[in-house]
């Protein structure tokens, strides 16, 4: 059995789509989700998925252990960032080396670094006229979209296309492969 903790500040459709690809492939894999917006949709999806969710300041993660110590102690094999928009602490990156991976919308090192996240992005994409783009699959280091890359896959910017349609690409191109580079990370590691 392996553990995998999702991370998500926003919507969570990775998180949902994480779940029900490992789910109705059997895997035997345990998910619980992590949060730091209790506003945020993916607090719906934990309860509709019936995935346990947690909650958590911005002081329990940076100015405490707490965080840590859960992972820790609940054995998680490996961390999903899906959506998670807080820096990731060098003491959670050292705690979890080489098992804290992340999804980045766009191709990396371009659209990445603080700020860049989501909608604001697939702006920038139709604003500066770009042909391409594509989503981002690597490990988590203590910046912001500089860890080793594992998949990267682009999609075709067509001059018509606004940012919702970006969006809508990009997105499928996550559904398509996140799950997957999760499923072989897991056998890897098991
Ligand atoms: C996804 O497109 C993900 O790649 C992006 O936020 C979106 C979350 O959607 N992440 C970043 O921009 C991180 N820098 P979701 O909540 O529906 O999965």
């Amino acid at each position: 059995m392996s553990k995998v903790a999702i991370f998500a500040s926003g919507s969570g459709s990775n998180a949902e789509n994480i779940v029900k690809y490992l789910k109705e492939r059997s895997k035997s894999v345990d998910f619980h989700f992590f949060t730091n917006n209790s506003n945020a949709y993916v607090n719906e999806r934990a309860l509709k998925l019936d995935v346990g969710i947690t909650l958590f300041s911005r002081e329990a993660f940076y100015q405490s252990d707490k965080i840590i110590r859960l992972l820790k102690q609940e054995e998680f094999d490996l961390i999903v960032l899906a959506g998670f928009l807080w820096l990731i602490p060098e003491n959670l990156v050292e705690a979890f080396k080489g098992r804290i991976i992340n999804i980045h919308p766009a191709l990396l090192p371009k659209y990445g670094g603080k700020g860049m996240y989501g909608k604001k992005i697939h702006e920038a994409i139709v604003a500066n006229h770009e042909d391409e783009t594509g989503i981002t699959i690597h490990f988590v280091d203590a910046n912001y979209d500089e860890g080793k890359i594992i998949q990267q896959v682009s999609c075709e910017v067509l001059p018509s296309d606004t940012a919702d349609d970006v969006e809508a690409k990009v997105h499928a191109l996550e559904y398509e492969h996140y799950p997957k580079v999760i499923a072989q990370l897991l056998d890897l590691l098991e």
